[in-house]
């Protein structure tokens, strides 16, 4: 079913055409008159349509009104002329109506849906929040009751509170993806965050027999930043690269200088991520492993974009994958 307003740029255009022929041609007057009442629905149709619709009904007229040019040519001299530029101004109009309305309309439609997106993420947040008072209550109760039982029972309560860290972890992704904290910015070492990372996961990379190496300069210039999240930024990504190491490899950190910036690299030896995937590792929930919310990437990129900052995930030249971050030097 069409819409109304396709019936009136359809019945304009039709009406405006038979009156047009129908003008006696000795009176340049109505001529004059229906050639610009034409733009009325090229403009409706580039509003309603955008650039298609204005484009094809610039080309319809003009392809109604063509004969009318050729058959008034003896007659009326002036007009004749005048109308030859006419129709390449249709056109014009019909553009130029089209492109802005799709602009137009492109924008109100990203800002209905970023409005959408965030009701939806305030109504989950919420509810995330009264999950998680729940959750404490299960752990702990479970941890109780560990320090009562004993042999097999023991092991079905540790899976209890091994689930529950895990929607716990869930839990608390969601709720930072959701809802990020505002930054609170202060002078601080890329070196000095990389050093309490690499403290807190040591223990988890020795569990998978992979090593944590830091290398960073003598000096180093401070950055700009809310040191609070980027040790998160950086616990994801070095988490990433111990997750993907195979046993017996190492975990490069590396801290170096590049213009007006601070890098900081994440260098790992697993099997690499394939390049047509480098894009999709970043949208939210994207994971290829069993356990991960596959929002850790999106966490650490949105951070690091709202520092002004660049997060980049490429292949190492021995293999495996590097990410870095950078930063602006804190003036
Ligand atoms: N260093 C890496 N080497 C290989 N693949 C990686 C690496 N880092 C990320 N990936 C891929 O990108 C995906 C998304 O990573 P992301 O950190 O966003 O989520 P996740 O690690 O799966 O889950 P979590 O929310 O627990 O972090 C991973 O599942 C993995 O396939
Ligand atoms: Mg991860």
């Amino acid at each position: 079913m069409r819409q109304p307003e396709f019936w009136i740029i359809v019945a304009a255009g039709a009406v405006l055409t038979v009156g047009h022929y129908t003008a006696p041609t000795d009176d340049p007057f109505w001529h004059d008159l229906f050639r610009r009442l034409y733009y009325l629905p090229i403009i409706l149709a580039g509003l309603r349509y955008g650039l298609k619709g204005g484009l094809i009904t610039a080309a319809a007229i003009s392809f109604a009104f063509m004969p009318h040019v050729l058959m008034t040519r003896q007659t009326l001299y002036v007009q004749a002329s005048e109308s030859r530029f006419e129709m390449p101004l249709y056109f014009l109009v019909g553009i130029v109506t089209g492109i802005v309305a799709d602009r137009q309309r492109r924008a109100s439609e990203s800002l209905r849906r970023a409005e959408r997106l965030k009701t939806i993420g305030e109504m989950a947040a919420g509810m995330a929040h009264e999950i998680k008072n729940p959750l404490a209550g299960i752990r702990s109760s479970a941890q109780l009751l560990a320090s009562r039982t004993r042999g097999g029972d023991a092991e079905l309560v540790d899976i209890i509170v091994g689930e529950v860290d895990l929607l716990n972890k869930v839990v608390n992704d969601f709720l930072q993806y959701a809802r990020p904290a505002p930054l609170k910015r202060g002078p601080a070492r890329l070196g000095d965050i990389m050093e309490s990372v690499k403290t807190l996961l040591d223990p988890v990379a020795a569990g998978r027999r992979v090593e944590i190496e830091l290398d960073r300069p003598d000096s180093e210039p401070e950055v700009s930043c809310d040191a609070d999240q980027v040790r998160q930024v950086l616990i994801n990504l070095v988490l990433n690269a111990v997750q993907a190491s195979p046993e017996g490899t190492a975990v490069r950190l590396k801290i170096d200088g590049h213009g007006d910036r601070v890098r900081a690299s994440v260098i790992d030896s697993g099997p690499g991520i394939p390049r047509d995937r480098l894009r999709a590792v970043f949208e939210p929930f994207f994971t290829t492993k069993e356990g991960g919310t596959g929002l850790g990437l999106s966490i650490a990129q949105r951070i690091v974009g709202e520092h002004g900052g660049s997060l980049r995930l490429e292949p190492s030249p021995g293999g495996g994958t590097r990410a870095t971050v950078e930063l602006s030097k804190s003036r």
